[in-house]
């Protein structure tokens, strides 16, 4: 851990520590439950059908993504894909896991949004889930690497936050 600081020893532990409690202390008014994500997209031009060869694709490019091997670090970030671009029934996909995710955690993240994902975005080609811990997102498009503008969402901290601002001006 402390090969991520720019110095070692109690004083770096300490500060790993109060990042983590801060870290804590940031994310928990924001409420969301293990269950519900944070965001959810849901797109495509065209839909799926139940039984078919793109859904037979999703699944084992979910099943592959959502695996995390043990000996992943924190922030696990992987793209997969199952059949080529020639294929018109190719998916694509990526998962990353918050920075400080543990793989554990965050393999039990990316279980749940592989579900969610298909259980909230039924039929959807296109699909995008954001959960606490990590994101994952599947297309039938090539989009790695892609800058991609068109979906943009904010977090409100509803808990609020002390007003440094005035605090500091006086
Ligand atoms: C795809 O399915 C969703 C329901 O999951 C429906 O709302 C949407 O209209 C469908 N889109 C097309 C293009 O059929
Ligand atoms: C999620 O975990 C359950 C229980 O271990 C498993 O049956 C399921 O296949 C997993 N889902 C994915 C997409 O890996
Ligand atoms: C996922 O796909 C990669 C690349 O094809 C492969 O090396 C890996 O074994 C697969 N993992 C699982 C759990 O299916
Ligand atoms: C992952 O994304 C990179 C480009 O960002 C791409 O070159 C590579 O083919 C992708 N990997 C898979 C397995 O699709």
């Amino acid at each position: 851990m402390e090969r991520f600081l720019p110095f070692s020893g109690p004083a770096g532990k300490l500060t790993v520590l109060s990042m983590l409690a801060l870290l804590n202390i940031l994310s928990a008014p924001l409420g969301h439950s293990q269950e519900n994500p944070i965001y959810l997209w849901c797109s495509g031009n065209t839909n799926y059908t139940a039984g078919s060869e793109y859904k037979a694709n999703l699944d084992l490019l979910l099943g592959n993504l959502s695996a995390v091997p043990a000996s992943a670090g924190r922030g696990h970030f992987r793209n997969a894909s199952i059949a080529d671009w020639t294929n018109p029934n190719a998916v694509y996909g990526l998962v990353q896991c918050r920075g400080d995710v543990l793989a554990a955690d965050c393999a039990s993240c990316l279980n749940r949004s592989a579900s969610a994902a298909v259980l909230r975005c039924p039929l959807r080609r296109r699909a995008a889930v954001r959960f606490d811990y990590c994101l994952l997102r599947f297309s039938d498009q090539k989009f790695f690497g892609n800058m991609d503008d068109t979906e943009r969402s904010s977090l409100v901290n509803s808990n609020g936050a002390p007003d440094r601002w005035r605090s500091t001006t006086g």
